[in-house]
């Protein structure tokens, strides 16, 4: 077993930071050492000037997912490449199941797209495109046996994952009674669906339509609906993705100001993207950035509060809904009609990036960048001490963070299989040095040393993380 000291540099962790030096034995932390301790080892890292922090944890991805009458252009072994660039070292990725599709198959099929494939760890949560008794049999056994212990369900897309009231009632007591998560895409999918009826009928076909179809008070409506439901179904842990709204969000700090078990989560292209500034752009350009929940107007501070929501734990966890589709072919799917824009764009290498930021920004601290980032996120998810803290014990996945280092976004310089960047152009300060991936270093000063395969599938435990 190689022993790695990562000296001199500064630790952070969700709860603090200190000088420190790392010492990692194989593929685990050996200890946590006060500066400058004599200490046998085969390498030493110099990591002065620099942030060591445990790697990224991205809950939120879809890779090579079938969806929109295409697939997300990532396949597990670009977008684990293009996290590990970016110090994201482990992702979870969601499994589909549609309606009358079988579970256990659907988990077989991502099996065999990841494994052997992936340069980082990688978990697995379950969309449910059908709530009926076999899927929740099912629900106990991946609960049980596969380490798949969250679920995501749509109120929107009708026909295609929309889950409705009685559906998600009966899967959210059944997570009540199995100890799993319930994700929710909150927004309102058959209201919307008439909204984009009557928008198409009017000849309004631009990619902006696509967020004005979907008004915050759709967001927020099924946001609420969901929170009741999850109080109906016994106080099930409930956990709302990509959150964009202002409205949204005030539903969720309501309902956490009373104690329920509600979490949400949002993602840099709502912190930093806009509809007049990027849906809107002129042309079909729009269409990059085309997701749901989609991008809200500057004109009211849905960024600002998203930033709040960070700070007060609102929203507990940055992930980036990583499902890119290139523009230059399958977003021109919905050319002359926004609604077949394939959703989603793509953002797992620019997370740790983006977020960071906001910490130069002034708008986060550097200890909840780790802990929105990383440590929450494992421990969310069933994966924290493994994951999301540098401790004797947890895997040896680190990140050596320059604070000053300029980074500068662009589709000529990253490594995801997309053909134009969501934040193309954008000059940041901060920089990922060197990361580390189970004791393996897959990254240093711009040379990739990752090895296909290195990353293995994390069963995952039930949350521990209840407030
Ligand atoms: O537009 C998005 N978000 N695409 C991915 C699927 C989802 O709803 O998360
Ligand atoms: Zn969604
Ligand atoms: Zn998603
Ligand atoms: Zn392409």
């Amino acid at each position: 077993m190689t022993r790695t000291l990562i000296s001199g540099g500064t630790l952070i962790s969700a709860t603090g930071s200190h000088t420190a030096d790392v010492l990692i034995d194989g593929e685990t932390i050996a200890a946590v050492l006060s500066p400058g301790t004599t200490i046998e080892a085969d390498e030493t890292i110099d990591a002065t000037g620099t942030y060591v922090l445990p790697g990224g944890v991205d809950v939120h991805t879809h890779m090579q997912m079938p969806f929109g009458g295409t697939e997300a252009s990532d396949t597990f072994e670009t977008g684990t490449r293009a996290a590990a660039w970016g110090g994201t070292t482990t992702i979870v990725d969601f499994v589909v199941q549609r309606t009358g599709e079988d579970v256990l198959a659907a988990l077989e099929d991502w099996h065999t797209k990841a494994d052997g494939n992936c340069f980082v760890d990688y978990g697995f949560h379950m969309i449910l495109g059908g709530v009926d008794e076999s899927s929740l049999k099912a629900m106990d056994q991946l609960v049980a046996h596969e380490g798949i212990t969250s679920f995501k369900l749509f109120m929107a897309y009708p026909g295609v994952f929309l889950s409705d009231d009685a559906q998600i009632l009966r899967a959210m007591q059944r997570a009540g009674d199995n100890g799993a998560m319930i994700m929710m895409h909150a927004e309102n999918g058959t209201a919307i669906d008439e909204l984009v009826r009557q928008a198409l009928a009017r000849g309004d076909t631009d990619p902006k339509f696509h967020s004005l179809t979907r008004p915050v008070q759709l967001e927020a409506e099924a946001t609420n609906r969901a929170i009741l439901l999850a109080e109906v179904a016994g106080g099930t842990p409930l956990y709302v993705v990509h959150v964009s709204a202002s409205q949204a969000l005030a539903r969720i700090g309501e309902a956490r100001a009373t104690g329920a078990n509600v979490f949400a989560e949002t993602c840099p292209q709502y912190l930093y993207l806009s509809l007049e500034d990027h849906l809107a752009a002129p042309g079909f350009e729009g269409a990059k950035y085309a997701c749901s929940t989609p991008l809200r107007t500057k004109h009211e501070p849905h960024a600002d509060d998203l930033w709040r929501g960070l700070r007060t734990d609102d929203l507990a966890v940055v992930s980036t809904d990583h499902c890119p589709f290139c523009f230059n072919d399958q977003k021109q799917l919905g050319l002359g009609d926004f609604s077949k824009i394939p959703n989603g764009m793509g953002g797992v290498e620019h997370r740790m990036d983006l977020v960071h930021q906001g910490v130069v920004d002034g708008k986060l601290s550097l200890q909840r960048w780790v802990e929105t980032c990383s440590t929450t996120p494992a421990r969310m998810f069933g994966m924290y001490p493994r994951k999301g803290v540098i401790a004797p014990g947890s895997d040896a996945d680190v990140v050596l963070y320059d604070p000053a280092a300029p980074t500068r976004v662009s589709v000529e310089t990253h490594h995801m299989n997309i053909d134009y960047s969501a934040f193309e152009g954008f000059e940041l300060t901060g920089g990922v040095r060197t990361v580390i991936a189970r004791g393996r270093t897959v990254l240093d000063r711009g040379t990739f040393t990752g090895v296909q395969g290195h990353g293995q599938y994390v069963k995952r435990e039930l949350s521990q993380y209840l407030r």
